[in-house]
């Protein structure tokens, strides 16, 4: 699918964006192991939690939507840990790391065997970083060269162990602590730094047994997880295009209500306010151990800088739509320590970088990171998503940007984590 996307002088209104991709996977997983029937509020939209559901269907657990006062909510039969039944086929994760990373946790616990595969992006993209500590933990799996999808993952009885993370990842840390809950003994994960911490909120909030410290979770497993009534913020991952879009454009008022403000997220935000974005939080507040709240977001002066460390990790979604900004701050972007965006839905230094130089954009890669100058224009050009969601919305609003109308090819994968993108972006871009 193409999309024609004309320049604009602003985005205007008030917007709310898709159910946090990261918390809807794992409240797929987590309410189907629970006892009893869960609510799920606000569940996202997107193909990838759509992937998780119907793995989870597969596993003999049903689920359906329903609205109530103009909401959506999705109702989930959970059957307990011990609960899940073989799955008839392959299982398919579509385009999504989370899914095959984290249910790869749940499977290697299971009674039966189970085989996972994904499409083509998702084949290509390693899985030795769960295999390891899922080993450790006495999981068989086997994989394609040894680490690429599909994977065939004979269920074992599991026990703990004590594993720190070799690179900061929420996706294995998330999938030590699922398989963490049928094994035997205390399973305790450290991390380098801090990641997103959504899965040990959902652990506590559904009745886990662990402790949490600064960059430390301890698991006892065996305890049962119990159904409960959830709220899925707003993606501040797919927030980030719009406040992109508002602030690089000269005339914008843009208010994006209901996103997830859960502080190992909000990285963006300080890495935005420290350009001298103008960022206001109208409105906080919590609900199933999550932040949720209001932000209004207008035209700025931005004066770019140098993304590098534990920062990069956390806006690692961001970058794509990070770099469109970068070219159009007074000072530039440089961004390190990003070697993970190699490993992504695409090779997205690559993919960022090849689409910048399309638009007329000057900009270096290095190994691990972009070194993209600023103060330049954006020229109208054919942008090729290929097939990455966060390549298609961040050259979107680089179009919005540029002197002309701009034609993103493969604009559906958008769909992945925002189908309704597209829409949005039309009613708010004037
Ligand atoms: C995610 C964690 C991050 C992120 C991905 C979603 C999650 O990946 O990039 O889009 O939901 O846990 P890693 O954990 O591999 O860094």
């Amino acid at each position: 699918m193409t999309e024609l996307v004309s320049p604009a002088r602003g985005v205007h209104g008030v917007v709310s964006v898709p159910g946090d991709k990261s918390i809807s996977h794992r409240y797929a997983m987590l309410t189907s192991i629970a006892e009893g029937t869960s609510q799920i509020y606000n569940y996202s939209s997107g193909a990838d939690c759509h992937s998780t559901l119907a793995c989870m269907a597969a596993l003999g657990i049903l689920h359906e939507f329903s609205e109530q006062d103009g909401r959506k909510i999705l109702t989930v039969r959970g059957r307990g840990l011990h609960g899940l039944q073989p799955a008839g086929a392959m299982l398919d994760a579509g385009n999504s790391g989370s899914t095959i990373r984290m249910l790869s946790g749940i499977l290697s616990a299971q009674s039966f065997e189970t085989r996972i595969t994904g499409d083509e992006s998702l084949v290509k993209r390693p899985m030795r970083r769960i295999m390891t500590p899922l080993s450790q933990m006495g999981a068989r799996i086997e994989a394609t060269n040894e680490q690429f999808p599909p994977l065939h993952i004979y269920g074992s009885p599991l026990h703990a162990i004590d594993y720190e993370l070799p690179v900061a990842s929420a996706q294995v840390k998330s999938c030590v602590l699922l398989a963490g809950l049928y094994a035997e003994g205390e399973t305790v994960v450290r991390e380098p730094i801090t990641t997103r911490d959504h899965t040990e909120i959902a652990l506590r909030e559904l009745g886990a047994d662990l402790t949490l410290q600064p960059r430390l979770v301890r698991l006892r497993g065996g305890a049962p997880l119990s159904a409960k009534t959830l709220v899925v913020p707003g993606d501040l991952s797919s927030a980030a295009f719009f406040l992109v879009a508002a602030l690089i454009l000269p005339d914008s008022n843009l208010i994006l209500i209901n996103v997830g403000l859960n502080p190992t997220r909000t990285a963006l935000l300080d890495v935005l306010r420290s350009m001298g974005a103008n960022i206001k939080l109208l409105h906080l507040e919590e609900t199933n151990g999550e932040l949720i709240g209001n932000l209004q977001v207008q035209t700025s002066r931005l004066r770019g800088g140098t993304i590098e460390g534990a920062i990069t990790a956390a806006v690692i979604d961001e970058i794509p739509a990070l770099a469109v900004l970068g070219a159009a701050s007074e000072e530039g972007l440089v961004v390190r320590n990003a070697g993970e965006l190699r490993v992504k839905e695409t090779d997205r230094i690559e993919t960022i970088a090849q689409n910048l130089r399309h638009m007329n954009i000057a900009v270096e890669t290095t190994a691990d990171g972009l070194k993209i100058p600023g103060r330049q224009r954006f020229r109208a050009a054919r942008i090729e998503s290929c097939g990455d969601h966060r390549i298609a919305m961040a050259f979107s609003i680089a179009a919005l940007a540029a002197d002309d109308a701009s034609t993103i090819h493969g604009a559906e994968a958008a769909s992945v984590s925002f189908p309704e993108f597209y829409t949005t972006l039309r009613q708010i871009a004037k």
